[in-house]
């Protein structure tokens, strides 16, 4: 067939240069796509060489193996932001809630007389997703100034439900248009779809892993003043610099420093981000935990059917510290000595580096608190029924499901 002379095809592209971590070999072709419609183009490049197909964004969530990828890698640099209903500041139901700080706290009664100014914006998924953090905070919306400073795309956000101090994508995500491989066809999804959990959605577990390529993703976002009870770190930012007045653009601003201090800049340092998740624990291994000294934070939260229940959380940069593994270097790899949870690639060129670091560190929390370390980046692999069997895949599809103290630290928890 012929394809669109605007579609970008190049062959053998050293995935260590698309990927944040800096690792893996080529993969056999990469193309980029600027229009939806490209999309299927590229899919039937695919299907007519028989190869198998990857979706990347800005390669900060995933890590490419040694032996590249022997298929088609698609990126998405699909760009636009494009306002699809934004209630006006003036609009007589909006101005009572806009013209004094006591309408944000309104009774449910009165708030759905007067409902809240919102905007609802689709976004191309190759847009940067800081870019859309700081145009709709800029304009006052709420909803994602707490992931300020993320970095990827757009397009990536839902699919490990990224999230940070408090807020997580599933909160204000309407819905996706994406390209189905399976079906061969557009698509548009409902977040109430995606299976949203703690890093985890459709787009990274069970069977629809891999399927969906997502083009654009709509947003709804409330124009208000977000409201204290902040995350830990943040409140502390918050009290140290004696801010007690709270708007989108304090908040991205307050979020955006602690994440300078703390997290590299994957453009300069080599990581992937947090490279273990934080660990859900059931109600009888919380206890086992805070027995070994562990602290586990317990919030009250709401399941799917409206039924509160209690999370029981471990933040693993703290067992990371404790168990003395922070700045510590690992094959190459530096347990990052002011946010334990990120891998640092100092000098580390093959998967092998990381899975031996991976296996040092997990063995070493292991071995004190009797609890079993999950990755959180994903490798570049076909998605096929090999992979899912791959221990990350499957771990990934576990990622909800809480982890398992053992009485004794030294045995396995799984
Ligand atoms: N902690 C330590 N030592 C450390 C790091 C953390 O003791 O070296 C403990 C502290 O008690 C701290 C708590 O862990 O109060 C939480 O730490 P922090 O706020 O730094 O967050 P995190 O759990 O390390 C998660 C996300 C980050 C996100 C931050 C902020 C995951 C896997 N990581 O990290 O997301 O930015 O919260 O909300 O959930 C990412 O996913 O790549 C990422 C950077």
């Amino acid at each position: 067939m012929l394809y669109n002379i605007y579609m970008i095809i190049r062959e053998n592209v050293k995935l260590s240069e698309l990927t944040t971590m800096r690792l893996g070999g080529p993969a056999d072709f990469l193309i980029e796509i600027e229009d939806p419609n490209e999309c299927a183009e590229a899919f039937e490049f695919a299907e007519e060489k028989n190869l198998p197909v990857y979706f990347l964004g800005l390669g900060a969530n995933t890590i490419a193996l040694d032996s590249g990828f022997p298929g088609v890698i698609i990126k998405n640099n699909i760009k636009g932001f494009k306002i699809l209903e934004e209630s006006s500041a003036d609009s007589p139901k909006n101005s009572p809630r806009t013209s004094s700080k006591s309408s944000d706290k309104q009774s449910p009664s009165k708030a759905s007389k007067y409902p809240p100014e919102t905007l609802l914006i689709e976004v191309g998924g190759g847009e940067i997703w800081d870019d859309f953090v700081e145009f709709v905070t800029k304009k006052g919306f709420s909803g994602v100034e707490a992931m300020s400073k993320i970095p990827g795309t757009v397009a990536a956000a839902p699919v490990q439900n990224i999230g940070a101090y408090g807020q997580e994508v599933s909160q204000t995500l309407v819905s996706v248009e994406a390209f189905d491989s399976l079906l061969d066809e557009y698509v548009e999804i409902p977040a109430s779809e995606m299976d949203f959990a703690y890093r985890h959605s459709i787009f990274n577990s069970g069977e629809t892993a891999g399927r969906y390529f997502i083009l654009t993703c709509t947003f709804r976002l409330e124009k208000k003043n977000p409201e204290p009870p902040f995350y830990n770190s943040l409140q502390s930012y918050l009290d140290a610099h004696k801010i007690t007045s709270f708007t989108p653009e304090v908040i991205r601003h307050a979020v955006s420093e602690i994440r300078a201090e703390k997290l590299p800049d994957p453009a300069e340092i080599p990581s992937a981000g947090s490279f273990f998740k934080n660990i859900y624990l059931d109600k009888s291994s919380a206890r086992l935990a805070e027995e070994k000294g562990i602290p586990v934070r317990k919030t009250e939260k709401t399941d799917k059917s409206g039924k509160s229940f209690i999370e029981y959380k471990v933040n693993t940069g703290w067992l990371l510290e404790n168990a003395g593994l922070k700045g510590k270097l690992f094959h190459g790899f530096r347990v990052s000595d002011k946010a334990a949870l990120i891998l640092i690639n100092e000098s580390a060129s093959s998967e092998n580096d990381l899975e031996l670091a991976k296996q040092e560190i997990s063995a070493a929390v292991r071995e004190k608190f009797g609890l079993t370390l999950e990755q959180e980046p994903v490798f570049i692999k076909p998605h096929t029924e090999e992979t899912s069997e791959n221990p990350e895949t499957t771990s990934e599809k576990k990622s909800s499901e809480p982890n398992k103290i053992s009485k004794n630290s030294s045995e396995r928890n799984s």
